[in-house]
């Protein structure tokens, strides 16, 4: 069984719902209808809920926002829903409620709801109100009608009341709840019919797991493989969800490398991952939505194996190592050597990614990482690319240049390093090693861009790195003329 509360209800799944998302069931079980439909497919925010999680370190509630489209019900183990029925105070609305009033935050109201759950998210994490993280906040929610002005400006103005809300009130209640949820000691289950979905809490009762069930799929934040149940309606008869385990979710530094949990979401170690590669900082703003990074993991985003998936071009770049595990044996393995071909890894049977580990090296200022896509916020990429060179004495002595969505997997650009390296470092140099990546890609056409394009704005981008180092304003005004 499988318990968690919705508002105040306590919800306890047993028999049903093993690739049920938590919109099916907030809509169809529960008739809480305020929770909107749109694209189920994680990109318009309609369905926007509230997630109140119970922290093991600080036993306080931490509030995130979360697309109840991509979202199983099995991985709702102990924690609060919070949907918008559930907002208002008696007869009073919310304060972010009354903010979209007052600012005339609404006209047909579909995207309504979803807003309001992300205006609420942000009201409960924030002591101050800004623009931009205001804008952050809000990027995952698009509305046609009304426009962002009037909705910004509610959530400029909902932080003002002061008064306790009823959440706080009722925090200690909450707390009590989820605390007996977790303290269960049985592995929280969904069995139905055929179908199963398990929801272990350590990374021995995952392992243990997917030896008993070689044919299980784990599942991390959802947010790649929902879309299989959702867009191609494929029914996945075992899950194994390893969002309750506590022991791959952190994130430390140790012998010179940052260690990432595979479970950790991306909004749990982003801050850490800026603090060591601040050039990371705008790649991962324009990562999903903040919708998306408080529920997706790195271990997601590697496993997926996805040619057009950003975060292994940085990992490639940095020469990162997995462990993986099966049952008691764990392996390291270069992250370059994960990637087999297309949506093929070297993950056997019964093995899983156990944590991420990146080396801290003393050269990654000079790191650079581009992502070119159609929309600036929330797209995928057209392009991605990691680059970074070692230059001594104005010789390129080592370069890692690595691309994504340019092939059947991440790849790094061998021909166009070996064009590189023991080379002086001038804008020739740049352009025997443009040429070369010629010999690397044949890169697609697509709706993302045609093969014509990935080339000329790959080339282009390593020019951009050179300009950009060089950072002379001459090279700076060229930059504009390139991607
Ligand atoms: C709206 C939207 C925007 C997106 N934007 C981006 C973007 O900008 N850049 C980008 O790269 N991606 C993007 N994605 C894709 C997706 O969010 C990422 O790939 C994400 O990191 C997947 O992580 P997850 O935890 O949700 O994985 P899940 O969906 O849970 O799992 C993905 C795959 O990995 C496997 N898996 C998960 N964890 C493990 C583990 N520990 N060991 C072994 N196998 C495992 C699962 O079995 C599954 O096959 C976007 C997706 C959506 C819906
Ligand atoms: S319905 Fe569009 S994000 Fe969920
Ligand atoms: S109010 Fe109509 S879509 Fe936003």
């Amino acid at each position: 069984m499988i318990e968690f509360l919705v508002n105040d209800k306590v919800c306890a799944v047993s028999d049903a719902g093993a690739n049920t998302t938590l919109l099916e069931y907030l809509r169809e079980d529960l008739r809480l209808k305020g929770t909107k439909e749109g694209c189920a497919s994680g990109d318009c925010g309609a369905c926007t809920v509230t997630l109140a999680c119970l922290s093991s370190e600080t036993q306080s509630l931490e509030y995130l926002s979360a697309n109840s489209c991509m979202t199983l019900v099995g991985s709702l183990d102990a924690k609060q829903v919070i949907t918008v029925e559930y907002l208002e105070d008696g007869s009073d609305l919310h304060s972010c409620q009354k903010a979209m009033v007052e600012h005339h935050g609404s006209q047909c109201g579909f995207c309504t709801p979803g807003f309001v759950m992300s205006l609420f998210t942000y009201y409960k994490t924030h002591d101050v109100a800004a623009h931009e993280t205001l804008k952050e906040a809000l990027g995952g929610n698009l509305c046609r009608c009304t426009g962002y002005r009037p909705i910004i400006s509610a959530g400029l103005h909902m932080l003002s009341s002061g008064n306790p809300d009823k959440f706080e009130r009722n925090c200690d209640e909450t707390i009590v709840s989820l605390g007996m949820m977790k303290q269960k000691t049985e592995i929280p289950v969904i069995v139905e019919n055929e179908k199963q979905f398990f929801c272990p809490r350590t990374s021995d009762q995952l392992a243990q797991l997917l030896l008993t069930h070689p044919e299980a799929r784990v599942v991390a934040g959802g947010t790649d493989l929902v879309l299989e149940i959702n867009q191609s309606l494929r029914d996945i008869k075992t899950l194994i969800s390893v969002s309750s385990v506590e022991e791959m979710k952190t994130i430390s530094i140790s012998d010179g490398h940052l260690i990432i949990g595979a479970a950790a979401t991306f909004s749990q170690f982003q801050s850490t991952l800026i603090d060591n590669f601040p050039n990371l900082r705008e790649l991962i703003g324009r990562f999903g939505s903040l919708q998306i990074r408080n529920q997706c993991t790195l271990g997601g985003n590697i496993a997926n194996a996805s040619p057009v998936a950003d975060m292994p071009v940085f990992l490639i770049a940095m020469n990162t190592t997995l462990t993986l595990r099966r049952g008691e044996d764990r392996r390291t393995i270069l992250i370059e050597d994960f990637f087999k071909s297309y949506k093929k890894t070297a993950l056997k049977d019964s093995e899983f990614i156990e944590d991420i580990r990146i080396p801290m090296l003393k050269n990654r200022g000079t790191l650079k990482l581009y992502k070119i896509s159609k929309r600036f916020e929330d797209d995928i990429s057209s392009v991605c690319t990691a680059i970074n060179l070692e230059i001594k004495d104005n010789f390129i002595q080592e370069s890692n240049i690595v691309f994504g969505a340019m092939a059947e997997i991440p790849k790094r650009a061998r021909h166009c390093e070996e064009a590189l390296n023991g080379k002086s470092w001038t804008e020739e140099t740049i352009s025997e090693g443009m040429q070369a990546l010629e010999q690397d890609f044949s890169p697609i056409s697509d709706f993302r861009g045609s093969s014509e394009y990935r080339l000329e704005v790959s080339k282009n981008l390593l020019l951009r790195y050179f300009l950009e180092r060089n950072s002379t304003p001459e090279s700076l005004i060229r930059i504009t003329q390139y991607v």
